[in-house]
């Protein structure tokens, strides 16, 4: 199922496909086994432009538009949803923060190096007290004389141990969204620690890490945007966040039903393939769907970004179908493969470890309803 893209948007849809089945497919089950990627394919994916889409060409990216950006990301998605979260949250979240409310000097100190993929960041949100209810976090920043002095902890935090630069949200003011501020934070900041997370069911590719700020330093331009606007930042950065995991999760639907049909077509019981029994074919046609409605949501997300149009809650409905449509279609994939999808050399388990993160991570499906109930009646159920 296609839309009609541009020559531009195919070629790079199809470069990354090359490149990624040529230097992530092979390697993806022991760097899940390891618990972690080789870091060059991070500098090689930065000299092919993964970190650079959509960030315009005067601040070192390649420009191109956001339906490009999903294709990449479904792409990312398909070979390895490990290194989807790297560029997704790298460019994604804090290229995209800082291209959207930094100083030009601030463009012009983290952007080239975000998007050559030579620097990487990390989006210090989440807390060990605070998921999905973001305006209530609790790390604090003060002034003291033109400085900003940081001090909190920060968890689950994809690139943590990685990251150059840490787009911390930390409270400047009273309670609730008014009070917070983002700041950029340098890693190797005095008082800065990451501890990677250990043991996830997935993503075991990516760093995962703890953040630790403790009075933490930094000079008054490292505030992104104004005073008591972060949590603006970060509802705003993530609205296209949702849109990227919806996107990596069409990618584990596509590869899903691509590892399924050619197993069930070389498989054979009873004296012949898998693929002719009807039982086999109903969990095919199911992946099949999931894969074209949650492209669809996904595309119509990109439309209405590239058109400048509202996309909040388009994004919300396609990261809730597309995440909840990963964890389906990986247990139908499973389910093709019989005993062989119980274990790491076919596949088909880790696209369902990998996708069980997306109905949580950037807002849990429960969030992303009460977004579109709030859309649709009127009525907040957060208040
Ligand atoms: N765009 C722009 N502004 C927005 C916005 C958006 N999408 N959503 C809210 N705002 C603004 C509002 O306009 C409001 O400002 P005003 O008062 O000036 O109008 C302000 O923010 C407060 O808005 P709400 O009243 O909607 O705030 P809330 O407290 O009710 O929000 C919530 C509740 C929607 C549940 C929100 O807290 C939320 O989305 N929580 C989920 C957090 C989340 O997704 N965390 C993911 C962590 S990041 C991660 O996973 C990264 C990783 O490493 C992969």
């Amino acid at each position: 199922m296609d839309l009609s893209l541009t020559s531009e948007q195919e070629s790079f849809r199809a470069l990354a496909r090359e490149f990624l089945d040529r230097e992530a497919v092979p390697h993806r089950t022991r760097w899940d086994r390891e618990e972690s990627v080789d870091l060059e394919i991070v500098g090689k994916m930065g000299e092919l432009g993964f970190f650079g889409l959509t960030i315009p060409t005067e601040y070192g990216g390649l420009g191109g538009d956001y339906l490009t950006y999903t294709l990449a990301m479904e792409e990312l998605g398909r070979a390895d949803s490990a290194l989807r979260g790297v560029v997704s949250v790298s460019n994604g979240l804090v290229g995209k923060s800082i291209l959207g409310f930094g100083t030009e000097e601030q463009k012009q100190r983290w952007l080239p190096g975000i998007a050559a993929g030579t620097l990487l960041g990390c989006f210090g949100l989440t807390e060990p007290d605070t998921g999905s209810d973001a305006g209530n976090l609790t790390s604090r920043a003060r002034r003291d004389g033109t400085d900003w002095v940081i001090e909190g902890q920060k968890l689950f935090i994809t690139n943590g141990t990685w990251a150059d630069v840490a787009l911390v949200f930390a409270r400047t003011g009273g309670p609730g969204p008014k009070g917070v501020s983002a700041f950029l934070v340098p890693t190797d900041s005095p008082g800065f620690e990451a501890r990677e997370i250990k043991g996830k069911l997935g993503l075991r590719g990516q760093a995962t890490a703890e953040l630790f700020l403790s009075e933490v330093r930094v000079p008054a331009d490292a505030l992104l945007g104004e005073e008591g606007q972060g949590f603006k930042i970060a509802m705003t950065t993530l609205d296209k966040g949702r849109v990227s995991v919806a996107a990596g999760c069409v990618g584990i639907v596509a590869g899903c039903l691509q590892i399924s049909v050619d197993y069930a077509r070389q498989r054979t019981q009873f004296g012949r393939p898998i693929a002719g029994f009807q039982l086999v074919q109903d969990m095919i046609a199911d992946i099949s769907l999931d894969a074209d409605a949650a492209r669809l949501l996904v595309w119509r997300c990109a439309d209405l970004i590239d058109r400048g149009e509202p996309f909040s809650v388009a994004a919300s409905k396609a990261k809730l179908f597309a995440s909840e449509a990963a964890v389906r279609a990986a247990n139908n994939a499973i389910q093709v493969h019989g005993g062989s999808g119980y274990v790491d050399e076919y596949g088909a388990e880790k696209y369902l470890r990998d996708a069980r993160v997306m109905t949580l991570y950037e807002g849990t499906s429960q969030i992303q309803k009460l977004l579109i109930g709030r859309a649709e009646t009127g009525i907040s159920a957060f208040v």
